[in-house]
């Protein structure tokens, strides 16, 4: 079994070469359908602390293989931009691992509540936002490229892992 891991790139956008954001750019087209040229993630306002988080390989590091990036929209809130696993590694924890790391780094920032929009049709994304305390709290119309429509979610960052199931 390859070892994976996340890892917090606190400088990300030198700190990952033009193939590791370009590699960014087409799992997020992978994963949600949505195209951003690499540039464009490249300039995302992430905060340094808690913002950049990506899964890899050990022996393969700076290769993503998932991501969560986020940035601080005030004092006790982070946003959660960007939020995927390659599909090939999904269903094994890898997505709560990285919540778990998000939540602490960002605990530890000084960071209260989180909140992000997922799309309506989301429904995987949704429960598993739910099973972090994360509750709707707006609707977002057309909020998508596509004219789908978003669901804007908030809540607590929990200090403890919920039970899955
Ligand atoms: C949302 C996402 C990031 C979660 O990542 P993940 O690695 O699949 O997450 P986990 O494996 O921790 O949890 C997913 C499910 O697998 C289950 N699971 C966790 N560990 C498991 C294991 N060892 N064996 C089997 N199932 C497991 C969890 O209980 C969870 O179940 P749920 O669907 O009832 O919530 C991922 O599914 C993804 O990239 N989705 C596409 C993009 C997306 O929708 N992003 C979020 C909205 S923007």
């Amino acid at each position: 079994m390859v070892e994976l891991a996340w890892r917090l790139y606190p400088d990300a956008a030198l700190a990952l070469d033009e193939a590791a954001w370009r590699r960014c750019s087409q799992l997020v087209e992978e994963c949600t359908g949505e195209y951003y040229e690499s540039e464009q993630l490249q300039r995302l306002p992430l905060a340094e602390e808690f913002g950049c988080l990506v899964l890899e390989s050990i022996r393969r590091p700076g290769r993503p293989l998932g991501l969560l990036f986020s940035m601080r929209l005030d004092e006790t809130t982070a946003r959660v931009l960007l939020f995927l696993v390659e599909s090939n590694l999904q269903n094994r924890g890898l997505g709560e691992q990285a919540w778990e790391e998000f939540a602490q780094l960002a605990r530890q920032d000084g960071v209260d509540w989180v909140q992000l929009e997922v799309r309506e049709d989301n429904l995987d994304g949704q429960r598993f936002y739910h099973r972090f305390g994360l509750e709707a709290v707006g609707c977002l119309e057309s909020y998508y490229g596509d004219g789908g429509d978003g669901m804007l979610m908030r809540g607590p960052l929990m200090k403890q892992t919920p039970q899955i199931g």
